[in-house]
């Protein structure tokens, strides 16, 4: 139902992971030089693996509505203009990681529009559509695109178990042939018997019966995480923004380095991850830093937070 639309079986592809999504597309789509232009910061698992293929990455900024893609036609037209091939646009479009935010249902359209006039492809990544707290559903790209230019990815790690690592992508068959082509290659097929296991635990009514509890535990654990923050973050120097789902806050701390920071937390045992290695192009995220409230029992995480808290207060 999130892809908002029936697949013919040529359209779809079962991959390890949804990482492999991202590999096999670079596999279909890039030569080394060629450009993508991703969200900053976006999810480092993603870009690692385009740039193990000879990506370069164009980046725009976001705010609270995800990508600014106002700023994309004259990002592309100067590329463009210097001879650059961009390949495709990477989004995650739902509960960003890792900034928790998803794209508008305005910026989506005005998305398609740019892609389809340049004719670029856009992967969109949606581990975490499943995983809404509240708030309507947004339509995905890949339901509103008439010109088979999304190919859709999602998986069943952030929802049924990691460790599967089964998930899938959608897109038009002509993509999906040569991503098909490249997993002969990369590891022949996903496990059979996994994707049987997965298949009748979807076809028994597991997953749609367990939905519903994984949502609200994720839920627990992100009110308990923002209670945490608002008690003892110091408010004049932290701010984030409540996600409505996923699994992850994005705090900025203005003049608090966030490696620096790291080494303090920890001395409390306090863990997270610096803002800059998000950002591709090493230009930014210094003074911000992910937490995932997944794991952490709400006591753990309300100490943790009361730690974290006493960390940004030291700095003077
Ligand atoms: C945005 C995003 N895409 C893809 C993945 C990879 O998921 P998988 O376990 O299916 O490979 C993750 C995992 O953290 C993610 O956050």
């Amino acid at each position: 139902p999130k892809m908002g639309r029936k697949l013919l079986p040529e359209e779809l592809l079962i991959t390890t992971g949804s990482s492999q999504v991202i590999d096999l597309l670079c596999w279909a789509l890039l030569d080394r030089g060629d450009w993508v232009i991703c969200e900053e910061p976006t999810f480092l698992g993603a870009t690692g693996t385009m740039y193990n293929h000879g990506a370069r990455f164009l980046t725009v900024p976001c705010d609270s509505e995800g990508m600014k893609v106002e700023l994309l036609p004259d990002l592309i037209e100067r590329a463009l203009a210097s001879g650059n091939r961009i390949k495709f646009i990477y989004t995650i479009v739902n509960f960003h990681n890792p900034l928790g935010c998803d794209l508008s249902l305005e910026r989506r359209k005005r998305l398609l529009e740019i892609a389809s006039t340049y004719g670029i492809m856009i992967l969109e990544d949606d581990p975490y559509g499943w995983v809404r707290f509240e708030g309507e559903e947004i339509q995905s790209l890949f339901s509103m695109d008439e010109q088979g230019l999304v190919v859709f990815a999602s998986s069943f790690s952030k929802i049924l178990a990691p460790g599967t690592r089964v998930a899938w992508c959608a897109g038009n068959s002509e993509i999906i042939r040569k991503m098909a082509v490249f997993k002969q290659g990369t590891d022949t097929c996903t496990s059979v018997v996994v994707q049987a296991i997965v298949w009748e635990y979807c076809r028994l009514g597991h997953l749609d019966s367990f939905l519903p509890r994984i949502v609200s535990h994720y839920r627990d654990k992100r009110d308990g995480m923002e209670a945490a923050l608002q008690k003892y973050m110091p408010a004049e120097r932290v701010s984030w923004q409540k996600p409505k789902g996923g699994f992850f806050y994005w705090i900025s701390a203005p003049g608090i380095p966030a490696e620096e920071l790291l080494k303090r937390a920890v001395e409390k045992k306090v863990a997270f991850v610096p803002g800059e290695a998000f950002y591709p192009t090493g230009t930014g995220g210094r003074d911000d830093f992910r937490m995932c409230f997944t794991f952490a029992s709400p006591e753990m995480t309300d100490l943790g937070v009361e730690k974290l808290g006493e960390a940004i207060s030291e700095f003077e």
